[in-house]
């Protein structure tokens, strides 16, 4: 019996001395109060289950009891959380950065993520290509309009008899046959294998992150070579280098071939394209697509599953968009001007947003040392986060927690000056702020609305009856629900289509 005691506390001892050394050698110190720190909680159990359970309660009591930022414990450290009246100032402050911490975060440097160092590379030569040739181009309509119709074909079929489609292919193939349209071009965007390798690596990169940050910082260089996730991404990024060097050297020899008949080269108006005339690109056309594909397609596809839901849950918005979209189509021909009038749907898109709660925005590390503008120091270094809650606060909404498809279109028509589904505001930072907002936003909502006026006026959809999809909650982030089960069939009355 003396030997069980002396083991047991033997072993408690040893425990605590662990637990402590643990604190001892993660411990960062917290400038505003943490709100999910617990007594005895030696191992942050408790303090991680809360955040990954409760994010947004902790955000909501924290802010409104310290009346201060607050501090949240995540696995990886601390996050300050922001109040949103504070958001004007994040977005305009230049100590702060949003690719650093992205480039930190999601392990930019490492072998096989090799499309994060494109994407947020110091040139920045995408995403000022995304900001000047994608963003508001009226050329790229009817080429992403040609692509749905048979991915929806290929994906969702022609059958008139209901059917359940593949929850994460057959929305995700949708979406991404539509973006490779613009930024791969003809040659590759409805083929199965480059389809395959592009998505694969999405999945693929996002799974070796969270892979990733289960294991401590300094052991991260190390193992990245043995887990799954990391390695299929190094082997994905060569399968894509060298579908892409292909592509590449096709387009070279047609430009040649025209050149020596004195012919006018084939125009391709895609971003494969303009990154070809870029002078002294050094990125692998390869690690340019999959960089577009991790920053599009993910994001993109969310917000079209859940605007999917939604429309499914309230077929009383049916009949009017089908409405609004033959009216704009046919009033304005296909182009930017029919997608802008189609308010309706604009509103659906953005109220959806509303239904996945990413409960905060605007991410940011600082870089140089920087005080907030009442005086509180924050050390080069810190995770910064803006609360995002306002989407569901009942001094902002009316009725937040329910679905209202009409909810923004009211707003646009009262007068409110950030209602449209690009626009971002300290309420609705979705696609974040500043010198970092998305420059993606307008191609995202192009994409989406063609999508959908295909899908309205080509099929009927509804959820399987009996099941009430709910969004995924991890921490602050959240991912709509992934075992949703949606039926859909082809409608009869074709003569409705105007594409
Ligand atoms: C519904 C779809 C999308 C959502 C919700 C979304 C959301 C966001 C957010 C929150 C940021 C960070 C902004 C900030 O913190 O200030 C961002 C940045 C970015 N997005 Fe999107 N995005 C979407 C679609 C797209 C698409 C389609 C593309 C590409 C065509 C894209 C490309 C980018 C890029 C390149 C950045 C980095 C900008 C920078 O660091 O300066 N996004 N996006």
């Amino acid at each position: 019996m003396f030997g069980q005691i002396f083991s047991s506390v033997f072993a408690w001892t040893l425990i605590a001395i662990l637990a402590g050394l643990y604190r001892f050698t993660t411990k960062q110190r917290p400038i505003f109060p943490v709100v999910n720190d617990y007594r005895g909680d030696f191992f942050r159990r408790k303090a991680y289950r809360e955040y990954n359970q409760n994010a947004k309660k902790l955000i909501v009591d924290g802010l409104a009891k310290h009346g201060s930022p607050i501090t949240l414990r995540v696995p990886d450290g601390l996050k300050i959380v922001l109040p949103s009246a504070l958001s004007e100032w994040v977005k305009t402050n230049r100590d702060l950065d949003h690719q650093e911490l992205i480039r930190e975060e999601y392990f930019a440097g490492f072998p096989g993520f090799e499309a994060q160092d494109t994407l947020h590379a110091p040139d920045g030569m995408l995403i000022k290509l995304l900001r000047t040739n994608l963003s508001q181009n009226e050329e790229i309509v009817p080429t992403v309009n040609r692509h749905i119709g048979p991915a929806l074909q290929h994906y969702w079929g022609d059958s008139g008899i209901w059917h359940t489609i593949d929850w994460e292919d057959d929305t995700t193939g949708i979406i991404s046959r539509a973006a490779a349209s613009i930024f791969v071009g003809p040659e590759k965007a409805a083929d199965d294998e480059w389809q395959t390798v592009v998505q694969a690596y999405v999945r693929e990169y996002f799974a070796a992150v969270s892979e990733l940050h289960t294991w401590r910082a300094s052991l991260r260089p190390i193992v990245q070579w043995f887990l799954p996730h990391a390695s299929a991404c190094r082997r994905l990024l060569h399968q894509s280098r060298a579908i892409m060097q292909e592509v590449v050297r096709k387009r070279e020899r047609e430009a040649q071939a025209a050149e020596d008949q004195g012919l006018v080269a084939p125009r391709y108006n895609d971003v494969l394209a303009w990154t070809m005339q870029v002078p002294d690109n050094k990125h692998p056309a390869g690690d340019i697509q999959l960089a577009l594909a991790m920053a599009a397609l993910f994001t993109t596809t969310e917000l079209f599953k859940q605007i999917l839901i939604n429309i499914a849950r309230h077929p009383e918005l049916v009949e009017p968009l089908r409405k609004e979209i033959k009216t704009s189509l046919l009033g304005h021909g296909l182009g930017l001007t029919a997608l802008a009038k189609m308010e309706l749907l604009d509103s659906v898109m953005k109220e959806s947003q509303r239904q996945i709660p990413v409960t905060v925005g605007l991410e940011r590390k600082v870089i140089r040392d920087t005080s907030l503008p009442d005086g509180t120091k924050l050390p080069k270094g810190s995770h910064i986060m803006v609360d995002a809650t306002d989407m569901w606060n009942p001094e902002v909404h009316v009725n937040p927690e329910v679905f209202d498809g009409y909810r923004f279109l009211k707003r646009r028509h009262a007068g409110d000056k950030a209602s449209q589904f690009v626009q971002s505001s300290r309420e609705h930072i979705v696609f974040g702020g500043g010198r970092h907002i998305c420059p993606g936003r307008f191609f995202a909502g192009t994409e989406l609305k063609l999508c959908l006026a295909h899908i309205l006026l080509k099929y009927d959809i509804r959820l399987k009856e009996g099941y009430y999809p709910q969004p995924m909650v991890l921490g602050v982030y959240a991912i709509v629900d992934p075992m949703t089960q949606l039926e859909v069939r082809r409608r009869e009355h074709t003569e409705d289509l105007v594409f």
